[in-house]
């Protein structure tokens, strides 16, 4: 630790080293399939949870994980999943409860960092306000509660898409903060607003003095490195103090970054491998788009075979990225578990060494929900290749029971919020409920589009004609029938 404060302080004498340069982008355009050598059974954890986003372990070996829909919730002995925060959320396409990190000295303080997006105001219907905003509060864990929050930065823009958001600590003992764009691209070079950046703060949210642009004027002093697009990967090697990132690229173009003080990271004046002058192109980039979520270090003793490579769950890749690492370099880009258990969120490694993974089926638009979904699964060595019990691994062409056109339209659009059925989840129960908002069938269709933005459900451009009537005729059966 106090050799990295070292070099940080080193770095804020003079520009930092351009470590990555626009030629050693190497790109990315198939990933070739990895087993693991030690032999290993799948394990499911949990079950039925809606985009387990965050996967992190308590020093007794609690799990402790926060799901979009506003829960954060405790598995283990003495813990059954029972939420020990469940808080009010907008939830949208990427947004709700996201990032969480333990205190470095959660064992005494009990401290714990969550980030969650939330309707901006009082006042809503002011235009002038942002609609949307990402909030990181501090909690303390006290039984099974998760109690007493306390706001360390709030406002940072959000969106429907890329809102980051994960948190980390460094070695430094500083939190780490990944924020997405929220769909204004210019505003990721700006050090005056907080899209599209990575920040740092103090455990108390203050700002760091020695922050890169604290003494910039007009600079938000929270910023660390800027130019992202949608980060939501945060790898630290805390020997060194590297830190890895993964973020999510336009039609492609999906990056691993080592990122580093004051950098600026190019979107979106440059994306893909393109080079600019003061910009730093991608370590590593994928096109098409794999889709990057959670990045890991693993220094397990459970599979040697994976020691000191980086881990990446894949969304669209639907695996995990497996990178050999030598220093600063990233080499032999490989795809772990590609093995039909769809989207993949998160991944972290527990206090033996195995992997633990969380997928995210219930993203509106790209997931597919199926029974079950989502999951967090555990990848433990055995000799006895058991799969584990009620869930076989699906393979990734043979899709399950396909669901009818009216099925589909409710999973793809509506299912994240009020459940597959439109029996309610997160947001209201559909069939039960006197509308406030929705007179007739057409108002129904509209609602579809425009959202109720003010009350938590986000517009919806994307929904077509034909799926807004199928969804119309749905409700009006069971509405009848109730
Ligand atoms: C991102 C979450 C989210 C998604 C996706 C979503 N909704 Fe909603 N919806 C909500 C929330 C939250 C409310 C409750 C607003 C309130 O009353 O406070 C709501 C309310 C409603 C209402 C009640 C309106 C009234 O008159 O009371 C209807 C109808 C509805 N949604 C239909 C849909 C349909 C159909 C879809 C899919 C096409 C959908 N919603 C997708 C979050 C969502």
């Amino acid at each position: 630790m106090r050799l990295w404060m070292g070099r940080a302080a080193v770095l804020a004498l003079g520009a930092a080293l351009p470590l990555v340069s626009a030629a050693q982008t190497q790109s990315v355009a198939a990933l070739p399939d990895m087993t693991l050598a030690t032999p290993h059974r799948f394990e499911r954890v949990a079950y039925d949870l809606r985009v387990p986003w965050e996967l992190a372990f308590l020093p007794d070996g609690t799990l402790i994980f926060t799901e979009r829909d506003g829960h954060v919730r405790l598995l283990g002995p003495g813990h059954d999943a029972t939420p020990a925060l469940r808080t009010a959320v907008a939830l949208g396409n990427k947004m709700g409860m996201l990032g969480l990190a333990l205190d470095p000295d959660f064992a005494s303080n009990h401290y714990v960092y969550v980030a969650y997006d939330h309707v901006a105001g009082d006042n809503p219907s002011n235009e002038g306000e942002r609609r949307f905003q990402l909030r990181v509060a501090r909690y303390t864990l006290e039984g099974n509660q998760l109690v007493q929050p306390k706001t360390l930065i709030d406002g940072i823009p959000a969106a429907t898409n890329h809102t980051g958001c994960r948190l980390v600590f460094g070695p430094d003992g500083k939190l780490y903060i990944t924020t997405g764009d929220a769909d204004e691209p210019p505003k990721s070079q700006q050090l005056d607003q907080l899209n599209g950046k990575i920040l740092r703060l103090e455990r108390d949210g203050s700002i760091p003095a020695d922050n890169p642009f604290v003494h910039t004027p007009g600079a938000r002093g929270e910023i660390w490195s800027y130019g992202h697009r949608n980060p939501q990967g945060l790898a630290f090697d805390a020997r060194t103090g590297t830190l890895f990132e993964s973020e999510h690229g336009p039609n492609g173009g999906d990056e691993i970054n080592i990122v580093e003080r004051g950098a600026n990271y190019g979107w979106p004046v440059i994306d893909h491998a393109a080079a600019h002058d003061g910009m730093r192109s991608p370590l590593l980039e994928f096109s098409p788009s794999i889709a990057p979520g959670k990045a890991i270090l693993y220094d397990g003793k459970a599979f040697p075979e994976l020691r000191g490579k980086v881990i990446v769950a894949l969304l669209r890749g639907e695996g995990l990225l497996v990178l050999d690492r030598d220093g600063n370099r990233l080499s032999h880009p490989r795809r772990l578990f590609f093995q039909g258990f769809g989207r993949i969120r998160a991944v972290t490694q527990s206090p033996e060494g195995y992997l633990y993974f969380s997928t995210s089926q219930y993203d509106p638009a790209e997931g597919q929900p199926r029974q079950d979904d989502d999951l967090i699964v555990r990848v433990v060595p055995s000799a006895a290749p058991t799969v584990y019990p009620g869930i076989t691994p699906r393979s990734p062409t043979a899709k399950a029971a396909p669901l009818s056109p009216t099925q589909h339209a409710i999973a793809t659009h509506c299912a994240a919020c009020h459940g597959p059925d439109l029996r309610g989840g997160s947001a209201p129960d559909l069939v039960t409920r006197h509308f406030q908002f929705v007179t007739d069938p057409e108002s129904l269709k509209a609602l579809m589009v425009h959202g109720l933005p003010d009350r938590g459900m986000p517009p919806n451009p994307a929904i077509t004609a034909d799926e807004q009537a199928l969804i119309a005729v749905y409700l009006a059966g069971v509405r009848a029938q109730h």
